[in-house]
């Protein structure tokens, strides 16, 4: 048959989500979600919500939602932009700042979704790869150099290593960047508080940075497809008034994002659980001899003990009823969400045996 779309769109790849498993009983701590319910006054807000006020359209701007997040974080409505998710925030990004043929800068391995959208949008993207220590890849700067990125993605907390990079290099990265610098902090609610680790002064004090925020993680909303971006005031214009389409939050979406965003204690209580579930599965894993480094996100990376493969650790897990993911780089590797108590109990016990 004759193919009708465009012929970069014909010879590329789509994104493949995490498995969505159908059949009950199934110990999935493959995709990142939170393993705790949502705020109670989420709950409440989905109970109240009028469903005759779905006749009308949604506040297109999310302007009730866009000035509670402005309030909290101390800057300008002007500088939040609400989105359909994170995904829809990075989509926006491409389309806004990223010519054809411009290059398109990340780590490897970074969100699968990145190359995905520079393929979409006709960029070349390029993958500079981690270094064994704990910071950003020591080749960036020179391919930043090079390169003259029109965007670079930088994933922190990191996926799918959990690494967490200090905000000074994010700084000296911004100023060096000539385009734009996305810093996808999608697991940022993760990060111990003990860390203090406030990235909001990157965007007060560079023009070209933006931070992107979810409620798919710490909010524990990934079902509700939610997000926002920070940045100048300049940055988010064009997204919030061309680029976004014209009613791209829901109404129930917005009402239930606005519920959850008022209940920080919630969001805090719910991810301290997580860090503490977090370092016990760590510790766990350690005893069992897999190399895990501290993670600042709601998963760890676990490096099987000499002569054990990870893909192997993958498929007979999978047997099991687990589902995690597994990754060929850096080294061979699973990726394990961190679930309730319970469910991390099932995941150590079938690795056991
Ligand atoms: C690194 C990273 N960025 C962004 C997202 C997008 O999150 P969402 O679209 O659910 O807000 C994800 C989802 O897993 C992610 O892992």
């Amino acid at each position: 048959m004759r193919r009708l779309e465009r012929t970069h769109i014909a010879s590329m790849t789509g994104y493949t989500p995490g498995e969505q498993p159908r059949e009950p009983g199934i110990v999935k701590l493959n995709t990142n979600e939170n393993p705790f319910p949502p705020s109670p006054g989420v709950f409440e807000a989905l109970r109240d919500f009028d469903a005759a006020s779905l006749q009308k359209y949604p506040e297109p701007d999310c302007r009730s939602l866009r000035q509670a997040i402005a309030a909290e974080l101390q800057i300008a409505e002007a500088e939040v932009v609400v989105t359909n998710g994170g995904d829809e925030l990075l989509r926006m990004v491409f389309t806004t700042f990223c010519a054809p043929d411009s290059c398109v800068l990340s780590t490897e391995p970074t969100y699968s979704l990145y190359p995905v959208l520079a393929a979409l949008h006709q960029c070349k993207f390029v993958g500079v790869s981690l270094d064994q220590g704990r910071g950003l890849p020591s080749a960036l700067p020179g391919q930043v150099r090079d390169l003259a990125p029109s965007l670079v993605l930088i994933v922190n907390p990191h996926a799918p290593t959990g690494r967490l990079f200090p905000l000074q290099a994010l700084h000296d990265l911004a100023c060096a960047v000539p385009g734009v610098l996305l810093i996808d902090e999608a697991y940022v609610d993760f990060v111990a508080p003990k860390q203090e680790h406030n990235s909001l002064a990157l965007i007060a004090e560079h023009p070209n940075v933006i931070l992107l925020r979810t409620f798919s993680k710490g909010y524990a909303l990934a079902g509700l497809r939610l997000g926002f971006g920070l940045g100048n005031e300049a940055l988010i214009a064009p997204m919030a008034t061309k680029v976004r389409d014209s009613y791209n939050v829901d109404g129930i979406a917005q009402a239930l994002g606005l519920a959850a965003w008022q209940d920080q204690a919630h969001k805090a209580k719910n991810t301290a659980r997580i860090r503490a579930e977090r370092e016990r599965v760590r510790a766990a894993l350690i005893a069992e001899g897999f190399e895990v480094p501290e993670s600042h996100a709601n998963f760890v990376h676990a490096t099987p003990p000499a002569g054990v493969f990870a893909q192997n650790l993958f498929a007979d897990l999978k047997s099991k009823g687990v589902l995690v993911r597994y990754f060929a780089h850096p080294g061979d590797a699973l990726r394990i969400t961190i679930g309730s108590e319970a469910e991390n109990d099932a995941m150590l016990g079938a690795l056991r045996g």
